[in-house]
C-alpha cells in the first residue's frame, strides 16, 4: 500500500518534471544572435550543470539582476552579477541578448541598454555568441573561433573570485583588477571595500576602504613556502592552491582547489570588509565560514561608521555610542553600518540659541581604543583639556592620558570592551540633556517644587505599600516554584529578579546573559535567546529534555520562560565566570597547573556524560573556553549544551558566521560528513592546548613560543614529537607542573585534533587518559597541521586500539611501530 502510493507519487513528480521541461524547452549554455534570455523561467545551464545564468533577485531586494550562480546547491548564491550598478525592475520584459554591435547586452523594459560587455572593434561579418562554462565563466567569442575570447566574466569579477580566475595587475595600463564588495547584504551595487593586487608591482594583496585607505595586507608571496607571508595559516589546512605569475604584461594570482577535494568553495570580498572563504556544507545546507581576513571583524576600517562602536563577539557587530542613534536604521538592518550614528540631541554650540541651553557634558567611555586622528594639546590638567574641547564646536571627544588629546568630527573605528594596553578612557561630548540626572536650574519655580514635593511624597508612600505587597506575593510564588525541578518563570518575574535585565554578565552569539537574584538570594543567570523563532510546544519539549540532564560538570538549568515571542533560559549562577576570562584576561590570581588540570578533567567528564550517559547522545557543537563556566571552587561546568538542538538551523547559522579562522571547529564541519561526538573531541583538544599555553591558539602576540608557525597546536605537535613538552607550558607558571601530567595533557590534546575522527579518542577515553588509567602513545602531527610536502605517516591512536581494552602496555603491532617512544 505504502509503496504503491510512493510509486504513484514518483510518477506524478516525473510527469511534472517532463511537463516543465517541455514548456521551457531544452536548456542550453549559449546565447546567440538568434536567442535571448527573458523572464524568470529561462536560464542558461553549463554543459555539466555546474552553473546557471539568469535573472536573479537578492533576498530582501526588489531589484533584478543578470547573475551566474551555483546550480548544484539549494541556496541561490551568485558568483557574478552583470548589471550590479544598473538594476532591473521587471525580468519579464527585460532581455539579455547579442546586440547589433556583437556585444552581449542587457535591455530593460523600454529596450534601453542598461549593461553591455563593451568590447570595441568586433568584426560584424562574423557572428558572436556567449557560452556559460562549467567553471562559472561566461565567454563572449566569435561563433567561428571560440578560442579567441573577446570578453569573459572571470576577468570582470564582482565580489567573487572563482577558481581558475585571475586577479592581478595589468602592467600596460597599471590598473589592478578589484573584487568589490556588495553595498550591503541585499544590494550588489559596488560597496566601499575592495581587494586588489599591489598596483606598485609587488606580490601582495591589499584590502582598501573607498579605494584609498588600505587596512589589510597579505604580505608578499613566498614561492618556497607557497604562502602569503602574513597569512601563515595558508600552508596548513588551506584548500586553495595559489599560483603567482609575473611577466612584463601582467602580475596575477590564480588558484585551484587542491586535488582530492570535492568542495564547493567560494572566495568573496564581503560587504563587512573581510575577505572570506566559505565552503558549502550539504549536511546543513549552508555556507560555512572557513577562513577570513582581517581575522577580527572589528579590524575592518570604518566598519561601524562615525560614532559607531564595534563588538566582534556579538551580532550585529555595530552599535551606536551613548547619546547617538543610527543614521539609517534600514541600512543597519541590511548590515551596512557605514553611515554610522548621529546625535540624538544637538550640542549647545549647534543649537539656535546657545545661551538658553546648558553647557555640554562628557560621557565617560572606559576601555576604549583611541581613534587615530587626534590632535594633541599642550595643557596641564584634565580640566583644561576638557575646556579646550568645549571651546571648539567640532570637538567631539577628549582623553587625558600622557597628555591631552582632542578629536574633531566623527569618531571612527571605536571598539567595545577593548582590552589592549593602548586603550584608555575616552570622554565623549554630549548635550547636557542626554544626562538623565542633569539638573535644570534657573527655570524652576519654587512653588512648583513645593507643590510637587507634597504630591510626590504621597505617591511614593502609596507606591511603596503596593510594591511591598506585590513583592511579597512574587517572593512567595517564586520560592514555591523553585522547589520543583524545572520552573516555568513568568516574564515579569524574571524582569523583576534581574532588575529589568540591568546586570549583563556577557553577550554571546545566541543572546545576552543577565544576572538575577531570587527572593531566597540564590543567584541566577538568565539567558535571553535573541532572534529566536520556534514554537512554544517544541521549545518546552527541548527545554525539559535539557532540564533532566544533571551532572556536576554541567551547568544546571533551573527554569525557562516562554511567553509570546520571548524565550529565556535560567541557569545557576557561576561566580568565577568563564574559563576564557580566567585564562586570558584575568587580572586576579593566575590559574595554577593543578587547577587547570582539574578543569580539563572536569570538562572532559561533563562532555563524556553528554556523549555517552544521556538517553539521547548530545553533541555540544560549540566547545570553547567561553562555554566552560567555573564555580567558586573552580569546578568547571559546561554551559550551553543542548542549544544545537534547541536552536536548530539558527544555531548553525550563528556557529558558522561567528567562526573565524582555525578556531575550535572540526574539519568535518567543512567537508560535510555527518557530525558526531568526535567534533566535540576536536574542539576540546583545541581548548586543551589553550589551557596548557595560557593564550589563544592563534594569537600572534605570544611570547615567541608560537612564532614558529603562528598557530600554537602546530608548534605543540612538533615539540611533542621532539619530546620537548616543557616549552609548551604557559611561561607564567614558571615550569611548575608535573612533567608527566603536562605530557599526558599535550598528547591527549594532539590526539583530539587529528583530522580523521576515527583516530580521535572518545571523551570517555580522554577522561581515562587524564586520570592516568590509560597510557597513551605519542600522537602524529595532524595532517592538516603538517607542512606540505612531508610524507604522511600512519599511526594509530592507541597501541591496543584493536583489542578495545585498556592496558598499560605498549603493543608492538605494525600499526604502531612508527610510534616514537614505543619500546
Ligand atoms: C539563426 O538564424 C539564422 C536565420 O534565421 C539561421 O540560419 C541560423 O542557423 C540561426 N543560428 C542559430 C545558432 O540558431
Ligand atoms: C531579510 O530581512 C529580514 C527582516 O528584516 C531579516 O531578518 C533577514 O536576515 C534578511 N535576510 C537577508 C539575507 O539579509
Ligand atoms: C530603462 O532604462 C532607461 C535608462 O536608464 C530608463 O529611462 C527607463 O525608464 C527604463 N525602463 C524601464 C521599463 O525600466
Ligand atoms: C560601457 O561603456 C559605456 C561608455 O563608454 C559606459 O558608460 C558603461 O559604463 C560601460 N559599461 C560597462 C559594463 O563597462
Ligand atoms: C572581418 O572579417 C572578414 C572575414 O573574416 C574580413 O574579410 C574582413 O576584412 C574583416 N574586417 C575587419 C574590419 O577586420
Ligand atoms: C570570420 O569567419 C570566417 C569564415 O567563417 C573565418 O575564416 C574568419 O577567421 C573569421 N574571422 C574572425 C575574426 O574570427
Ligand atoms: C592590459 O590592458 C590593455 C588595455 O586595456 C589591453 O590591451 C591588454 O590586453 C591588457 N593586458 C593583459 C595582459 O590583460
Ligand atoms: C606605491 O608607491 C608609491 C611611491 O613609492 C607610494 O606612495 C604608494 O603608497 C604605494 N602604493 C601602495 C598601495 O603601496
Ligand atoms: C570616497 O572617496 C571619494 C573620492 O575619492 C569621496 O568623494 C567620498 O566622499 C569618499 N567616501 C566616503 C564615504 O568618505
Ligand atoms: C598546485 O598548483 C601547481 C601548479 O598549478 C601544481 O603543480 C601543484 O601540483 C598543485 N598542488 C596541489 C597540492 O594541488
Ligand atoms: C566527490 O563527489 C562525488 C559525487 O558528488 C562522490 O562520489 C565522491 O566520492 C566525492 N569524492 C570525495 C573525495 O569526497
Ligand atoms: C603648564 O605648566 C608649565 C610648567 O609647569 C607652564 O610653563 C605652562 O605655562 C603651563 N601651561 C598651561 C597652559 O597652563
Amino acid at each position: 500500500m505504502a509503496s504503491l502510493r510512493g510509486n504513484s507519487l514518483l510518477s506524478c513528480i516525473l510527469s511534472l518534471c517532463l511537463l516543465s521541461l517541455l514548456s521551457i524547452g531544452t536548456s542550453t549554455d549559449t546565447i546567440t544572435s538568434n536567442s535571448s534570455l527573458s523572464g524568470t523561467n529561462q536560464k542558461l545551464t553549463s554543459a555539466r550543470g555546474q552553473f546557471a545564468l539568469g535573472f536573479y533577485q537578492p533576498t530582501n531586494s526588489s531589484n533584478w539582476y543578470i547573475a551566474i550562480w551555483y546550480n548544484t546547491i539549494s541556496v541561490q548564491t551568485p558568483v557574478f552579477i552583470a548589471n550590479r550598478n544598473a538594476p532591473l525592475t521587471d525580468p519579464a520584459t527585460s532581455q539579455l541578448t547579442i546586440g547589433s554591435d556583437g556585444n552581449l547586452v542587457l535591455l530593460n523594459g523600454s529596450k534601453t541598454e542598461v549593461w553591455s560587455t563593451n568590447v570595441t572593434g568586433i568584426n560584424l561579418s562574423n557572428k558572436t555568441q556567449a557560452v556559460l562554462g562549467d567553471n562559472g565563466n561566461l565567454v563572449l567569442s566569435y561563433v567561428s573561433n571560440t578560442s579567441d575570447v573577446l570578453w569573459q566574466s572571470i576577468d570582470n569579477p564582482t565580489d567573487t573570485w572563482l577558481p581558475g580566475g585571475k586577479l592581478g595587475l595589468n602592467k600596460t595600463t597599471n590598473i589592478s583588477q578589484r573584487l568589490i564588495s556588495w553595498k550591503n547584504s541585499a544590494d550588489p551595487a559596488e560597496g566601499i571595500y575592495s581587494l586588489l593586487l599591489d598596483p606598485n608591482g609587488t606580490s601582495q594583496y591589499f584590502i582598501q576602504w573607498n579605494k584609498t585607505v588600505g587596512y589589510w595586507s597579505s604580505g608578499p608571496w613566498s614561492e618556497t613556502q607557497r604562502i602569503f607571508t602574513l597569512v601563515p595559516e595558508m600552508t596548513e589546512n588551506f584548500v586553495y592552491n595559489f599560483t603567482y605569475v609575473s611577466n612584463n604584461q601582467e602580475n596575477y594570482f590564480t588558484y585551484s582547489i587542491k586535488a582530492g577535494s570535492n568542495l564547493t568553495s567560494r572566495f568573496i570580498m564581503d560587504h563587512n570588509g573581510q575577505i572570506k572563504q566559505q565552503t558549502w556544507v550539504e549536511a546543513t545546507q549552508q555556507w560555512i565560514l572557513f577562513w577570513s581576513q582581517p581575522r577580527q571583524t572589528c579590524d575592518v576600517y570604518d566598519l561601524c561608521g562615525p560614532y559607531g562602536s564595534c563588538n566582534g563577539n556579538e551580532l550585529p557587530y555595530c552599535s551606536c555610542l551613548q547619546g547617538f542613534t543610527e543614521k539609517s536604521k534600514s541600512d543597519f538592518s541590511l548590515e551596512d553600518y557605514s553611515g554610522g550614528c548621529v546625535r540624538k540631541t544637538k550640542l549647545q554650540c549647534e543649537s539656535s540659541d546657545p545661551t538658553k541651553v546648558p553647557q555640554d557634558k562628557f560621557y565617560v567611555l572606559y576601555n576604549m581604543n583611541f581613534p587615530n586622528n587626534s590632535e594633541s594639546m599642550q595643557v596641564n590638567s584634565t580640566e583644561e583639556c576638557e575646556s579646550a574641547c568645549l571651546k571648539n564646536c567640532s570637538c567631539s571627544a577628549y582623553s587625558y592620558k600622557s597628555g591631552c588629546n582632542l578629536w574633531y568630527g566623527g569618531l571612527l573605528n571605536l571598539q567595545d570592551g577593548y582590552t589592549s594596553s593602548d586603550g584608555g578612557t575616552l570622554y565623549l561630548r554630549l548635550a547636557a540633556s542626554e544626562f538623565s540626572a542633569s539638573k535644570s536650574n534657573k527655570g524652576l519655580i519654587i512653588g512648583i517644587i513645593v507643590g510637587s514635593i507634597v504630591v510626590i511624597l504621597f505617591s511614593i508612600i502609596v507606591f511603596m505599600v503596593v510594591m511591598k505587597r506585590k513583592r511579597d506575593q512574587r517572593a512567595a510564588r517564586l520560592l514555591k516554584e523553585s522547589r520543583g525541578t524545572l520552573i516555568a518563570f513568568r516574564y515579569d518575574d524574571l524582569q523583576f529578579v534581574t532588575k529589568n535585565f540591568s546586570e549583563k554578565l556577557g553577550g554571546g552569539a545566541f543572546g545576552s546573559v543577565y544576572k538575577g537574584l531570587l527572593p531566597d538570594s540564590t543567584a541566577i543567570a538568565v539567558k535571553r535567546l535573541d532572534g529566536f523563532h520556534q514554537g512554544e510546544k517544541q521549545f518546552r519539549a527541548e527545554v525539559s529534555t535539557i532540564g533532566t540532564i544533571q551532572h556536576v560538570n554541567l551547568v544546571r538549568l533551573i527554569g525557562f520562560c516562554s511567553e509570546a515571542s520571548c524565550r529565556l533560559l535560567v541557569y545557576e549562577y557561576m561566580p568565577k565566570s568563564s574559563l576564557d576570562t580566567q585564562l586570558f584576561n584575568s587580572r586576579d590570581a593566575l590559574l595554577n597547573w593543578s587547577t587547570r588540570y582539574q578543569i580539563a578533567l572536569g570538562t572532559a567528564r561533563g562532555l563524556a556524560y553528554l556523549h555517552e550517559k544521556c538517553r539521547d547522545c548530545i553533541i555540544h557543537c560549540d566547545i570553547k573556553p567561553e562555554n566552560i563556566l567555573l564555580d567558586d571552587n573552580f569546578v568547571p561546568k559546561v554551559a550551553d549544551f543542548g542549544l544545537s538542538k534547541l536552536l536548530g538551523r539558527d544555531f548553525s547559522r550563528v556557529l558558522t558566521t561567528m567562526r573565524g579562522t582555525r578556531g575550535y571547529l572540526a574539519p568535518e564541519w567543512i567537508t560535510g560528513v555527518p557530525i558526531t561526538p568526535k567534533a566535540d573531541v576536536f574542539s576540546y583538544g583545541m581548548m586543551l592546548f589553550e589551557i596548557i599555553s595560557g593564550h589563544r591558539n592563534n594569537s600572534d602576540q605570544g611570547d615567541g613560543k608560537s612564532s614558529g608557525s603562528g598557530f600554537f597546536p602546530t608548534f605543540a605537535a612538533r615539540k611533542l614529537i621532539e619530546g620537548d613538552v616543557q616549552t609548551l607550558l604557559d611561561q607564567k607558571l614558571n615550569g611548575e607542573a608535573p612533567i608527566e601530567e603536562l605530557e599526558r595533557a599535550c598528547k591527549v590534546a594532539c590526539w583530539c585534533i587529528q583530522d580523521d575522527e576515527t583516530t580521535r579518542p572518545t571523551m570517555g577515553q580522554v577522561v581515562q587518559i587524564l586520570e592516568g588509567i590509560l597510557e597513551v602513545n605519542t600522537p602524529p602531527m595532524p595532517m592538516s597541521l603538517r607542512v606540505m610536502g612531508e610524507s604522511p605517516d600512519y599511526i594509530n591512536f592507541f597501541s591496543d586500539m584493536s583489542s578495545g581494552t585498556s592496558s598499560k602496555t605498549h603493543s608492538t603491532s605494525a600499526a604502531s611501530s612508527l610510534v616514537k617512544n614505543s619500546s
